[in-house]
C-alpha cells in the first residue's frame, strides 16, 4: 500500500506518452483530433501517436506477440474491467427502480388505492440492498483512480476531481438520506410527504448519475479544460465540462438503459409470481408497470438516443465508427452490417449480412454520405481491441431490437388482458430480466473499447495513465482478491434478493388484506 500511495503522491512526470507541454504534436489526420479541439475551451494538446494504444477497461484486448502478459498495463486495465463491470450491475437497476418507485407512489396517491404502496414497499426493500451493495462495491473504484491509475490522477484530476466530489457530496448524501427516509419513515409521514421522499431519492440518484456520466463524457471528448504550465489538466470553464454535449447525450442513453434494465427486472419478478400463481394482484400489477415502462424505455434507448449517440461517435470519433462496423475501406451509401466477423489481419469482415446504405443514414442522415473507413486512419489510432469492440456494439443493438419486440409483444398481451393467462410470455419475460445487464454492458465496452488509445480522448494516452511503479504482480494479487470478494459478495447478494422475492410484498397497511392469489 505505501508503495502505492509513494507511486499516486510522487510520480514526477507522464512518462509514457504524455507530452510536455510545449510540444504540439499534429496527431495523425484524423477529424477525431480536429474535433476534440474545436469542442473544447482552453488549450488542446495531443499527445505523440507513437506511444503504446492501450485503454482502461477494455481490459479483454489481445495482447500482441511482442506484448507479455506481464505488462502491468493489461493486469490493471483488467482490475478496473472488472470492478467497473461487477460494481455497474447494482447502480443500473437502482436508478432505474428510483423511477418506478415515483410512478408507483404517484398512482398510489392519485387513485388513493393502498396496493400501490404495497407494491413501492416491495420495490424500495429490493432498491436499498442493490444500493448497499452498489456503495461497497464503489469505494474500491475511486481509490484505484490512485492506486492504478495515479498518471491519469494527476494529468486530468483537477477536471475530474470536480464533478467526482459533487457526485459524493451532494448527490450520494442526497440519495442515501432520501432513502433512510423511504424505508423507514412511512409511517411516520403523510401519504405526500413519503412520496416526496420517493421523488427526493429519484433526483438524488438520477443526479448521482449524471456526475458519474460527465466524468465518464469528460474522457470521451473533453471540454472546459485547459493546460496548465505544470503539464496537467484544470478546469476553466466549469458549465462546458458539465454541459458538455457528450454528457447530456450519453446521459440520456444511460438512464434510459437502466429504466429498461428496472422494467425488466420488475416484470420478470411479475412474471415469475404469476407462474407460481402467488401475490396474484401484486404480479399483475408489476407486470403492467414493468412492460409499460420497459416498451416506452427499449425504444428511447434505440431512438433518440443510441441514434443521437451514434451520430456524435461519427462526428467526433470516426476511427471509432469504423471499428464499431468492422468498416475497413471508406464507402459512399454504407450499410449498416447485421451478421459477420471482423477479420483485422486481412483487413476485411467475412461473411457479412448488410442492409446497404443504412450506416451512412444513421451516421449522417444521408444515404450518400461517406463512411470512412479504418484504412484512413493510422494504424496506432486505431480502436486496439477491434473484434472485441465490434462484437460489443452489435450485442447491444441487437439486444436492443430484441428488447423492443418482446416488451411490444407483452403489452399487446396485456392490453388485451390475456398476458398473465399467458404462460410462454410470462416464461419469455422472466428468462430475459439478464439480457438489459449484457446490453448495458456491451454498452458500456463499445464506449471504453472504442475510446482507446486514449485514456482522455486526443490528449492522454492510456498508457500514460497507469501507475508506473506498480508491477503486474501487484495488480494480479489485488485483482484475485477483489474476484473472491465479489464472489462472496455476489453470494449474499443473491440470497438476499432472493429472501425477499421469495417472501414478496406485503399486504396493504391497515386493510389487513393478504395480496396472495
Ligand atoms: C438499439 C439500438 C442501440 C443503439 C443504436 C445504441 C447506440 C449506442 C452508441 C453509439 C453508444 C456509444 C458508443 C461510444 O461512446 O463509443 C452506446 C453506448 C451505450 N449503450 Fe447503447 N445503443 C442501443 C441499445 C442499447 C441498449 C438496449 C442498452 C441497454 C439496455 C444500451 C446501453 C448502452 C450503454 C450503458 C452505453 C454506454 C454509455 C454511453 O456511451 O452512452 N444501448 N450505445
Amino acid at each position: 500500500m505505501a508503495e502505492l500511495m509513494e507511486d499516486f503522491g510522487r510520480r514526477p512526470s507522464l512518462r509514457t506518452g504524455a507530452v510536455p507541454p510545449t510540444r504540439v504534436t499534429a496527431l495523425s489526420s484524423t477529424s477525431s483530433t480536429r474535433s476534440s479541439s474545436t469542442c473544447t475551451r482552453g488549450v488542446i494538446v495531443p499527445i505523440s501517436s507513437r506511444t503504446l494504444p492501450l485503454g482502461v477497461f477494455s481490459s479483454l484486448r489481445r495482447p500482441r506477440d511482442d506484448e507479455p502478459m506481464s505488462d502491468p498495463l493489461i493486469w490493471h486495465r483488467l482490475q478496473f474491467a472488472f470492478t467497473v463491470i461487477y460494481h455497474y450491475l447494482f447502480p443500473q437497476l437502482t436508478m432505474g427502480l428510483a423511477l418506478l418507485i415515483v410512478i408507483l407512489k404517484a398512482v398510489g396517491l392519485r387513485t388513493g388505492d393502498r396496493r400501490w404502496d404495497a407494491a413501492a414497499r416491495f420495490w424500495i426493500r429490493i432498491f436499498g440492498i442493490n444500493f448497499a451493495f452498489g456503495v461497497v462495491t464503489g469505494i474500491p473504484m475511486e481509490f484505484q483512480f490512485g492506486t492504478n491509475w495515479a498518471g491519469f490522477s494527476r494529468f486530468a484530476g483537477g477536471v475530474v476531481g470536480q464533478t467526482l466530489a459533487m457526485e459524493g457530496m451532494f448527490a450520494f448524501f442526497l440519495e442515501s438520506s432520501f432513502l433512510g427516509l423511504l424505508v423507514f419513515g412511512e409511517r411516520r409521514l403523510s401519504r405526500r410527504g413519503h412520496f416526496l421522499a420517493a421523488l427526493a431519492l429519484f433526483f438524488g440518484s438520477w443526479l448521482s448519475g449524471y456526475f458519474i456520466v460527465c466524468t465518464n463524457a469528460f474522457l470521451q471528448h473533453p471540454a472546459g479544460q485547459t493546460l496548465n504550465a505544470g503539464g496537467t489538466l484544470e478546469l476553466a470553464d466549469f458549465w462546458a465540462f458539465v454541459l458538455n454535449p457528450w454528457a447530456l447525450a450519453q446521459y440520456a442513453h444511460t438512464m434510459m438503459a437502466a429504466v429498461v434494465t428496472a422494467a425488466f427486472v420488475m416484470a420478470a419478478v411479475g412474471a415469475w409470481y404469476g407462474l407460481l400463481g402467488k401475490h396474484s394482484d401484486q404480479a399483475a400489477r408489476f407486470l403492467r408497470v414493468g412492460t409499460l415502462a420497459g416498451l416506452i424505455a427499449s425504444v428511447a434507448v434505440a431512438f433518440p438516443t443510441g441514434d443521437q449517440q451514434a451520430k456524435l461517435v461519427a462526428r467526433h470519433q470516426p476511427v471509432t465508427l469504423a471499428a464499431m462496423e468492422g468498416r475497413f475501406a471508406s464507402e459512399r451509401m454504407a450499410g449498416i452490417v447485421l451478421i459477420g466477423q471482423p477479420n483485422v489481419r486481412e483487413k476485411r469482415l467475412d461473411n457479412p449480412v448488410v442492409v446497404p446504405g443504412f450506416l451512412s443514414f444513421l451516421a449522417y442522415g444521408t444515404f450518400h454520405s461517406n463512411v470512412r473507413g479504418l484504412n484512413e486512419f493510422p494504424p496506432d489510432v486505431w480502436p486496439d481491441n477491434i473484434e472485441l469492440l465490434y462484437y460489443a456494439f452489435h450485442v447491444m443493438a441487437g439486444l436492443g431490437t430484441l428488447l423492443i419486440l418482446l416488451m411490444a409483444l407483452a403489452v399487446l398481451f396485456d392490453l388485451r388482458g390475456r398476458l398473465t393467462a399467458s404462460r410462454p410470455l410470462l416464461w419469455a419475460l422472466l428468462l430475459a430480466f439478464p439480457f438489459p445487464y449484457i446490453a448495458t454492458t456491451a454498452g458500456w465496452m463499445t464506449a471504453e473499447l472504442g475510446r482507446q488509445p486514449w485514456l482522455v480522448y486526443g490528449l492522454l494516452r492510456t498508457a500514460a495513465g497507469a501507475s508506473p511503479a506498480v508491477h503486474s504482480g501487484t495488480v494480479l494479487f489485488t485483482l484475485i482478491g477483489f474476484a473472491g470478494l465479489y464472489f462472496v459478495l455476489g453470494i449474499l447478494f443473491l440470497f438476499m434478493i432472493g429472501r425477499e422475492i421469495a417472501h414478496g410484498p406485503e399486504p396493504p397497511e391497515g386493510t389487513g388484506e393478504a395480496t396472495h392469489g
